[in-house]
């Protein structure tokens, strides 16, 4: 299997990339995944949305954000008028991290390390995307995103400057708001989220 190197030229297009990406084993996790999730929209996005990783639906699917999470993802920004199509979607990390439980296979968060693998994906479709917005959903993605150890509920909901003049937005995973059992918090964090998807809208206009 073609293993890239650090060294290795990064592509010249995202259709490249992608099958790059295919046969990646720069990382354990290929081998228990049915295939590589890469990102999904215009090659010339202006806004950039990145997750975690895929989940069980995207691995088979081979798609970002079409399980659970992506609908709910649909639903609050097709509110907030964002149009997906115009979207860029990719995850930070590109192969289905889960352990199995009967015939049920269990999400399982993605380490530093692998972040760090994957992370070389991230950029080349970042250097070739060159979105002016990206949107951080969860910690995961922010940490694969920048270096600065800061805390997503400290600077969730700001657009903030990154390198290259482009501009950082970090806002929670849907999978949280999915998760929380309170429904008080629930319905406050919904809140919070559609918040952020409209001030996402006003930044992409
Ligand atoms: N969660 C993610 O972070 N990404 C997906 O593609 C699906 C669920």
């Amino acid at each position: 299997r073609h293993l890239p190197t650090e060294a290795a030229a990064p592509a010249g297009t995202l259709d490249a990339l992608r099958a790059e990406a295919a046969i990646c084993t720069r990382c354990p996790l290929h081998a228990n995944a049915t295939q590589t999730v890469f990102g999904e929209g215009p090659p010339d996005a202006q806004v950039m949305f990145v997750g975690e990783q895929p989940g069980d639906q995207e691995d088979i699917a081979g798609r970002p954000f079409v399980g659970p999470a992506g609908r709910l993802l649909d639903q609050v920004i097709a509110e907030a008028g964002i149009d997906r199509s115009k979207l860029y979607i990719t995850n930070a990390v590109k192969h289905f991290k889960y352990e199995p439980r009967g015939k049920r296979r269990i999400h399982q968060k993605p380490n530093m390390g692998e972040v760090k693998h994957c992370r070389w994906w991230l950029n080349l479709e970042m250097q070739l995307v060159k979105p002016k917005l990206i949107v951080a959903m969860g910690a995961t993605a922010l940490a694969a995103l920048t270096d600065a150890k800061q805390r997503l509920q400290d600077i969730r909901g700001q657009a903030m400057a990154m390198e290259g003049g482009r501009t950082l937005f970090v806002t929670v995973h849907p999978s949280y708001l999915l998760r929380i059992p309170d429904e008080r918090l629930k319905a406050e964090e919904f809140a919070r989220f559609r918040d952020d998807m409209l001030n996402i809208q006003q930044l992409m206009t």
